[in-house]
């Protein structure tokens, strides 16, 4: 252990490292055995000339990650067989120093790619000044979000911090109920609206409330009964949606403008203005979830921008903060002058650093050109997988918003993110799992775009 710590510390272990790095955190027997304990693959005793590089040699091997992992944590998730130590640009790396091309951005959250300079200067400051105060305290970078927000959101007028997508549209659930409530006090109503009209294929989320509202039966089905008073609603199908709608039933219609994981699917404009009108006749509230879809990735700042078409509430998350946890909820003065102190709350949201990240992020996407390059770039990419995939039986359509594309299949799309992976190429999936979702960093180079694709073209093979 000693020589461990003389060594000059260690990278890419996050519980145990901090352990050994700082010896006087090693308080017990318990944790000496259990830092001891894991596995101590080649390269791990390193000397401080070697830091920089120490995450990528420290494990030299993904599968006793894997192996240590099945051991250690709950098994929520039907991981891919890599572990990535480290990130630069649009690049990742793996233990074993293998490169990826990552077009899946974590999920649409790195919307600067990895270990962006001036993000991490952002990020570094601040968190040697103020990481967190909690919510008990006003705190700088919230407030200077929060204006930031509502600056460049026209039917914003205030917001709501979260820690994630999902929350975020709890809170939106929340609110809405809650604007409905009081609205009901005020018209002398003997019950509030309280229900809910979502769509086929959406995603808004796994906690109680989002999960609700979202369509997939598997994500569902284990934690019945949900919140209850939802309608399930075809996705486009407006006359489906006058009729689900009902004045003093419906608080509120969730809808993603494109939606992600259902299998990216634009919403047309004149849908969703039919939904602003139905609202507007019922007194529902239109909420958008662009926790996926918005801040840049469509091409434009929302994705709803596109169809001009305004709603009550917005909701985001993923790339608000370029990695860090963070959600948003965007509301009208209608909305914000519903909620009163108790009615809803984080310790964590909005904290300073979080903050600071996202300012940093906004600084970026923000800046002149940036969005139409996003666009552009989308379009490009969209051509060039056209060009370069139709004439493979398997692929039905390629479509997407931006930088949010999907590559439908009329086969499981499980062979083809393998193969594109040992080719170097990070890619997702979406909907039932016959569509490859891309969803790079929003800095991508039209090389690294044209790389990407002629991997794709290469592996495509694999389903024949
Ligand atoms: C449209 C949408 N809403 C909500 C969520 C949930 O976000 P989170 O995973 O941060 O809770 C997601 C996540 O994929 C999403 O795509």
């Amino acid at each position: 252990m000693d020589a461990l710590v003389a060594a000059g510390g260690i990278t890419g272990l996050a519980k145990n490292a901090t352990l050994i790095r700082n010896p006087s955190l090693v308080h017990s027997q318990r944790f000496y055995a259990k830092a001891m304990a894991w596995p101590c693959p080649k390269g791990l005793i390193l000397n401080g000339a070697h830091k920089r590089s120490s995450a990528v040699a420290f494990w030299g091997n993904n599968q006793e990650v894997i192996d240590a992992e099945a051991r250690l944590l709950v098994n929520t998730y039907a991981r891919v067989p890599v572990v990535f130590v480290r990130g630069e640009g649009c690049k990742l790396y793996d233990a074993e120093g293998k490169e990826y091309l990552d077009f899946a951005a974590g999920i649409a959250v790195n919307a600067l790619g990895h270990a962006d300079p001036l993000w991490v200067k952002a990020v570094s400051e601040q968190a040697a000044t103020l990481a967190h105060v909690s919510n008990v305290y006003h705190s700088v970078p919230q407030v200077k979000l929060a204006e930031r927000l509502v600056d460049c959101t026209p039917f914003a007028d205030k917001v709501f911090f979260s820690n994630s997508g999902t929350e975020a549209n709890e809170a939106a659930i929340k609110f809405s109920r809650k604007y409905q409530q009081v609205k009901a006090a005020e018209n002398n109503s003997k019950q509030a609206a309280t229900d809910f009209v979502v769509f086929t294929n959406s995603f808004h989320g796994r906690t109680m409330g989002a999960l609700a509202l979202t369509s997939k039966h598997k994500y569902r089905a284990p934690f019945e009964p949900l919140m209850p008073g939802v309608q399930f609603v075809e996705f486009g199908n407006l006359e489906a949606v006058k009729k689900a709608v009902r004045p003093g039933s419906t608080a509120a219609i969730f809808v993603e403008p494109v939606q992600g994981e259902g299998g990216i699917y634009p919403a047309m404009a004149d849908f969703l203005q039919g939904l602003r009108d139905v609202c507007n006749d019922a007194g529902a509230l239109l909420v958008f979830d662009e926790v996926q879809c918005g801040l840049g990735r469509s091409g434009h700042l929302w994705a709803h921008e596109a169809c001009g078409v305004q709603p009550d509430i917005m909701t985001l998350a993923k790339p608000l903060a370029g990695g860090l946890p963070i959600g948003a909820v965007l509301v009208t003065n209608a909305v914000a002058n519903t909620i009163v102190p108790g009615d809803h709350g984080s310790t964590f949201a909005g904290g300073p650093l979080v903050c600071t990240a996202a300012l940093a992020v906004l600084d970026r996407i923000q800046e002149p050109g940036f969005l139409g390059d996003v666009a552009a770039k989308g379009h490009r990419f969209c051509e060039l997988l056209t060009q370069k995939l139709n004439s493979n039986i398997h692929v039905k359509e390629v479509r997407g918003s931006g930088l949010l594309v999907g590559i439908e299949l009329d086969v499981s799309a499980s062979p083809l993110v393998a193969a594109a992976r040992t080719a170097g190429l990070i890619v997702l999936t979406a909907g039932n799992g016959s569509i490859i979702r891309l969803a790079p960093p929003l800095v991508i180079t039209d090389v690294e775009i044209e790389k990407a694709v002629d991997i794709l073209a290469d592996c495509i093979k694999v389903l024949d």
